[in-house]
């Protein structure tokens, strides 16, 4: 007996369809403190659709030892301020667990701060794949003008943990006179 496919990563919508597939959305209101420019963040719509995740389910729980949970992140091209959208970027809970992402679709960055503090800034492209070592914190920034989309794959043991977020990185990414700009946080 063969079973038919039922999950699939659409290249040409770079999308997760099928069945089993959660989607949640990260409106501005929950990224307090994430941009730097505090007026502007005041003045937008708290409502905007920063980024959107595509999880299957596989019914496995976070925290599930030997699972893997694969999704896609689907940051929207914007600024708040010239600050670029973002996501809000962790750590994992256990910590030394890695993680492996993909570009799919549109244009950025992914934003590293290694166990050191040090930064790393990796061209997010179509078809470029980037593995995150564990203790690494992670971010992907869209400077591109359509959606960045980015496929991701990791432990279900590895958790989020998004304390202290100012201090999990430490480069800021800009667009200051029509240029992509890096300054210090
Ligand atoms: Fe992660």
């Amino acid at each position: 007996m063969i079973l038919p496919a039922t999950l699939f990563l659409k290249q040409q919508t770079a999308s997760l369809e099928g069945t089993n597939v959660i989607r949640k959305q990260t409106t501005l209101r929950t990224l307090k403190g994430i941009f730097s420019d505090s007026k502007a963040f005041e003045q937008a719509d708290p409502n905007t659709v920063i980024y959107e995740v595509e999880i299957h389910d596989n019914n496995l729980k976070e925290g599930h030892l030997g699972g893997l949970f694969f999704g896609i992140s689907h940051i929207y091209p914007g600024k708040i301020g010239q600050e670029y959208y973002m996501t809000r970027g962790h750590v994992h809970q256990k910590i030394d667990t890695g993680e492996y992402y993909w570009g799919i679709d549109g244009t950025g960055l992914l934003l590293l701060t290694t166990p050191t503090g040090e930064t790393i800034i990796k061209e997010m492209i179509p078809e470029s794949v980037h593995y995150i070592p564990g203790k690494y914190a992670h971010r992907l920034i869209n400077t591109g003008k359509t959606t960045l989309s980015v496929g991701a794959c990791w432990l279900t043991e590895s958790g989020h943990d998004y304390r202290n977020n100012d201090s999990l990185f430490h480069k800021k990414v800009l667009e200051i006179d029509g240029q992509q700009t890096i300054i210090n946080q």
